[in-house]
C-alpha cells in the first residue's frame, strides 16, 4: 500500500495526467540521448567510406586515377571530400585505410615491424628478391639493415660527394655549351644512376651501366604487376632481367674474391666481412638482392625529388635568388675548380631547408603503406587485423593545422623544427630511409652547382603529371634551357 499523506494523494489524483506527459516525456528524452550517444561513440570508431563488391572495390577508380594526369592521390583526394579526413576503401580485394593523423603515423612508425609490417606483394619479391630489405621477413630485416648501413653514414659518403660533384659539374657546364633545352628529369635519372652504381659498383663504362639500367628499369616495372610469366608481360621481362642482373652481380663478386678486381666501394666494404661469424656478414645472396634494391631505391626518388626542386625554384624566384647567394658565397671561398667537400654541404644552411620543402612539397613517396598484424585502434578507430594502413605523408605534409599556408613553397618554415610526425619524407621508424643521407647530399650538390653557375629558363609550364607513374613528376619532365651565370646576375 502507498503511505501518503491526504493532501499529496489529492495533488497526484488531481494532476496525474500532467505528472504522466512529464515522466513519458522525461523517458523519451532519455532514450533518445542513450541512442545517440551509443550511435556516436559506436560511429567514432567506424572508419567511413565505401568497400565496394569484395573483391573489385573501388579497384577502376583507383587504376583511372592513376592513369590520369592528376595521378594516383586524387582518387585519396577525392574520397576525402566524400568520406571525411579519415576513410576506408576497397583495392585489389584488400581493405585500405589512409591514416591522415601524426597521432596515427606515430603509432604505427612506433610499432613497426612488430603490430605492423609491410603487406607481402608476391611479383615485389620475386623480382627484387626474397632478401630485398624490401621483401625479408621482419627477423631478418635488422640483421641486414644493420650490415648494409655503414656505408651510407654520413662519414662514409664524403667520397661519394665529391665524386658526385665532378660528374655533375662536368655533365652541367657541357649542357650548356650545347644551349640546347633538356628534360630535367631524364638528365637526372641518368646521372642518379650513374652516381649510385659507381658509390655501390664502381661502374663507369658506359655500355655495362647502359645494360644494368635497362634490367633495373625491366625489374622497377615489374614490382607491382601479375605474377604470372607469360612472355611479353612485365612480370615475365621482370624476372628475366633479374636473372641477367644476379649474373653480373655474381661475376662481379667472384672477380674481387679471385683478387682480379679490387674497388673502395660499397660492396668491397661487405665482401670484406668474408671471414666474419654468419651474424656480422651478409650471405652472397643477400649482396645482390640489395644492390639491386638500393639501386631501384635510390634512383627515381632522387630524380623526381631534384626535378620538383627546379620547378619550385623557377616559381619563386625571390628563393632562387637568396638560395643563389649562400651557394656563391660558399664556392667563392674555394679554389677555382675544387669540388664540394662534406663541410661545405654542412654549412649550406639555407640550402638544406630548401631541400626540406621540396621534399614536402613533392611528396616523391605518396604514402608509406603496412598491414595490421592484429586488431587494433588507431587514433580512436577500429582497426581489422589484415587491413592495409597507408600513413598518409602527403595529407600530413599539407595540413594546415601543422602547417601555415601549406601551399606555398616557403623554405624558411623550416627555421622552425617541425612538430613530430609532421615531416617525414624518408618514412620514420625501423624502416627509415636507408639513403636518407645520400639523397639530402645529392640534392644539395645538385642546387648548389645550378643555382652558382647558372640560371635557366623553363621551357615547358605544363602542370600535368606523368601517368601510371608512382613517383609523381611532371608529364613534360621539366624541359629547361641554361644560361651560365653572369656577373650583372649577381645581386
Ligand atoms: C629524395 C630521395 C628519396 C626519398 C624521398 C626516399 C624515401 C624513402 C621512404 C619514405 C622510405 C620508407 C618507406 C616506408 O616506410 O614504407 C624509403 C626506404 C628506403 N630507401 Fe629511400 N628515399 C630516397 C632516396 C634513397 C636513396 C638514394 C637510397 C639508396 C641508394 C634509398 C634506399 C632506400 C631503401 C633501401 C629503403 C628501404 C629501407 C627498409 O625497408 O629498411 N632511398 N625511402
Amino acid at each position: 500500500m502507498i503511505n501518503l499523506p491526504r493532501n499529496k494523494l489529492v495533488f497526484l489524483v488531481q494532476n496525474h495526467i500532467e505528472i504522466m506527459m512529464v515522466a513519458v516525456f522525461s523517458l523519451g528524452v532519455m532514450l533518445i540521448v542513450q541512442k545517440a550517444l551509443r550511435r556516436f561513440t559506436s560511429e567514432k570508431s567506424v572508419i567511413p567510406g565505401h568497400l565496394g563488391l569484395p573483391l573489385l572495390g573501388e579497384t577502376f577508380s583507383f587504376l583511372s586515377a592513376t592513369d590520369s594526369t592528376k595521378g594516383c592521390y586524387d582518387f585519396v583526394r577525392l574520397r576525402r571530400l566524400w568520406h571525411g579526413k579519415w576513410f576506408k576503401t576497397r583495392i585489389f580485394g584488400k581493405v585500405h585505410v589512409f591514416v591522415p593523423t601524426t597521432d596515427g603515423a606515430k603509432t604505427i612508425f612506433a610499432n613497426d615491424l612488430v603490430l605492423f609490417n609491410k603487406g607481402y606483394v608476391k611479383s615485389m619479391a620475386d623480382v627484387v628478391g626474397k632478401k630485398s630489405l624490401l621483401s625479408v621477413p621482419q627477423e631478418s630485416h635488422k640483421r641486414i639493415r644493420r650490415l648494409l648501413s655503414d656505408p651510407f653514414s654520413m662519414n662514409s659518403l664524403s667520397k661519394f660527394v665529391m665524386e658526385f660533384d665532378n660528374m655533375l659539374y662536368q655533365r652541367l657546364n657541357k649542357l650548356e655549351e650545347g644551349g640546347k633545352s633538356f628534360v630535367v628529369f631524364d638528365f637526372c635519372m641518368k646521372i642518379a644512376f650513374d652516381a649510385i652504381c659507381n658509390m655501390l659498383i664502381s661502374v663507369t663504362e658506359a655500355p655495362l651501366l647502359q645494360e644494368i639500367e635497362r634490367d633495373c628499369t625491366y625489374v622497377s616495372n615489374a614490382m607491382l604487376s601479375f605474377p604470372l610469366m607469360i612472355p611479353g608481360t612485365r612480370y615475365y621481362k621482370g624476372i628475366k632481367a633479374r636473372k641477367r642482373l644476379m649474373e653480373t652481380f655474381g661475376e662481379m663478386i667472384s672477380s674481387r674474391r679471385s683478387g682480379k678486381e679490387y674497388s673502395d666501394d660499397f660492396l668491397q666494404s661487405m665482401l670484406q666481412r668474408d671471414s666474419y661469424p654468419p651474424s656480422e656478414k651478409l650471405e652472397d645472396s643477400e649482396i645482390m638482392d640489395n644492390l639491386l634494391t638500393l639501386i631501384i631505391a635510390g634512383q627515381t626518388t632522387t630524380a623526381a625529388a631534384m626535378m620538383w626542386s627546379v620547378k619550385f625554384l623557377d616559381e619563386n624566384k625571390e628563393v632562387q635568388d637568396r638560395l643563389r647567394e649562400e651557394q656563391l658565397s660558399i664556392i667563392r671561398n674555394k679554389a677555382e675548380g675544387a669540388s664540394l667537400t662534406l663541410e661545405d654541404l654542412n654549412s649550406m644552411c639555407y640550402g638544406l631547408k630548401v631541400v626540406k620543402e621540396t621534399l614536402r612539397m613533392s611528396n616523391v613517396l605518396l604514402w608509406f603503406p603496412r598491414v595490421a598484424l592484429n586488431d587494433c585502434r588507431i587514433d580512436g578507430f577500429e582497426i581489422k587485423k589484415g587491413w592495409h594502413l597507408n600513413i598518409d605523408a602527403t595529407y600530413i605534409h599539407f595540413d594546415h593545422s601543422l602547417y601555415k599556408d601549406p601551399t606555398r613553397f616557403n623554405p624558411s618554415r623550416f627555421d622552425e623544427v617541425p612538430k613530430p610526425y609532421s615531416f617525414m619524407p624518408f618514412g620514420s621508424g625501423p624502416r627509415t630511409c636507408l639513403g636518407i643521407n645520400m639523397a639530402k647530399m645529392t640534392m644539395l650538390v645538385f642546387l648548389s652547382r645550378l643555382t652558382s653557375g647558372f640560371k635557366w629558363r623553363v621551357d615547358d609550364r605544363d602542370p600535368c603529371l606523368e601517368k601510371k607513374a608512382h613517383i609523381p613528376r611532371l608529364r613534360s619532365g621539366c624541359p629547361i634551357t641554361l644560361r651560365t651565370l653572369k656577373k650583372r646576375d649577381i645581386i
